[in-house]
């Protein structure tokens, strides 16, 4: 069986050091049992740091909501920085009429990143559905290995830049080549999509920032550095937050695409990438719905549990992907002054959809659904309904209410056909497809 250094803590249950090459991967002391989670308290999302009550979508929206996202940003994510002079631009630099098998348009947008002196490139892979005779409604979600592993069409660019090796996918010398095109087509049901009246806009996040840890010398970090500085600061953008940034620059080019409905674009991604869309969704309300699958620790379940990954782990294993404030919670879950509902909860009033799977203890997904349910104090302000906390999610039977979805497929950590079709019928009933 090969792991891989990203399945290694799905393995392992207690105190392990695994070796691979020169890493050390710390996998601390998982809990996998429900009654040796600690007590916990949940901050309340609907009080204010000063513990004023919010009790009115007006005073969310104003006051509270602004607040908690400035927490995340400052203690979890990372800030933007606020001189930052990238400037991004956009040119499309291939269409093909009639690509996957004559059933979609697809077009490559090169999205340059550019400080003045430095720039990086990336691609954005867009799909639409051949026939279509007005602006589509968009999935944009990131991938692991590059856009050409989404499908083996021939016409989709291969990127140049790092990958991170996979034997599974033939990537070797963390460069990706023919072998690994459509490696990944299973997580990207692409003619049902397409089939359904959806586009779907993709780009590979190590074209953004490669996913390993450099200490921020390669990708878009470098690009906002000052005269001397060689980092972010302790409450800048890890990783996660740039490759959320990335979304809403590419949202950018969505509102200048006369092939694409900029008002329903949903914003997806898996695992890591799940973690990147709550964030992306959390920061830029123009995405109409926001998906998190299978996000686990620092996506949509709760860290106060305590349950499978926990903070100290991630920032062990992953020290780049959050900012360097985050740290002083290792082991300290209990001081953090918010917890991952309050982060789904600036979703709102916007749909949002949380998914699980049974076998991946790991990501908690009874955290994750927990998370939904407490989110729910928000929708409620808006007059949607809410999620019970004292409900137990059972495998395959999706629950939906209000503007809330969230289901535990049956199986292991992935992204599948059967989570996509859920996707699908949900944005179908909220964004109002016809
Ligand atoms: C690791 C990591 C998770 C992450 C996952 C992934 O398992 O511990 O937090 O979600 O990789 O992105 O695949």
């Amino acid at each position: 069986m090969n792991l891989g250094i990203n399945n290694i803590g799905r393995h392992f249950r207690w105190l392990t050091i695994v070796f691979i090459g020169a890493q050390v991967i710390l996998m601390g002391q998982i809990n996998y049992e429900e009654k040796l989670v600690p007590d916990y308290t949940l901050p309340n999302p609907l009080i204010t740091n000063q513990g004023v009550p919010i009790n009115n979508m007006k005073d969310w929206l104003e006051i509270r909501r602004p607040e908690i996202l400035q927490q995340f940003a400052e203690l979890m994510f990372g800030k933007v920085p606020t001189d930052l002079s990238i400037v991004t631009t956009f040119k499309q630099t291939k269409q093909v009429l009639n690509a996957i098998d004559g059933k979609a348009v697809l077009k490559e947008i090169e999205l340059s990143f550019s400080n003045g002196t430095r720039s990086i490139e990336a691609s954005l892979l867009i799909l639409l559905p051949i026939n279509s005779d007005k602006p589509v409604p968009l999935f944009l979600g990131t991938n692991f290995y590059g856009n050409h592993t989404i499908h083996k069409d021939t016409s989709i660019s291969i990127t140049l830049n790092h990958v991170n090796n996979n034997d599974e996918l033939n990537i070797h010398n963390n460069r990706a080549d023919d072998a690994s095109r459509g490696g990944r087509a299973h997580r990207w049901p692409i003619e049902n999509i397409l089939q359904r009246g959806y586009g779907l806009g993709v780009v590979y996040y190590g074209d953004i920032d490669p996913d390993f840890d450099d200490g921020f010398q390669n990708g878009i970090h470098p690009l906002a550095y000052l005269p001397g500085q060689t980092k972010p600061r302790k409450n800048e953008w890890g990783s996660i937050a740039a490759w959320a940034w990335s979304m809403s620059r590419i949202m950018d080019y969505l509102q200048t695409d006369e092939h694409v409905d900029h008002n329903r674009v949903s914003v997806i991604g898996h695992s890591r990438l799940g973690k990147t869309s709550l964030w992306a969704g959390a920061n830029d309300q123009r995405f109409a719905l926001v998906i998190s699958n299978d996000s686990g620790c620092g996506g949509a379940a709760l860290s106060k549990r305590q349950f499978g990954e926990t903070i100290q782990v991630i920032n062990t294993n992953f020290p780049h992907w959050f900012c360097e404030n985050f740290k002083q919670y290792n082991e300290r879950e209990s001081e953090l002054p918010f917890d991952q509902h309050m982060l789904l909860a600036l979703v709102a009033p916007r749909p949002l959809y949380v998914a699980s799977a049974s076998e991946d203890q790991w990501a908690d997904p009874l955290g994750e659904y927990l998370s939904v349910a407490h989110a729910g104090e928000v929708y409620k302000l808006f007059k949607q309904e809410g999620l019970d906390p004292s409900f137990k999610p059972m495998p395959d039977q999706p629950i939906w209410k209000g503007k809330l979805g969230y289901h535990l497929r049956r199986g292991t950590h992935d992204l599948t056909s059967y989570d996509w079709e859920q996707y699908l019928n949900f944005a179908d009933l909220h964004l109002n497809k016809n």
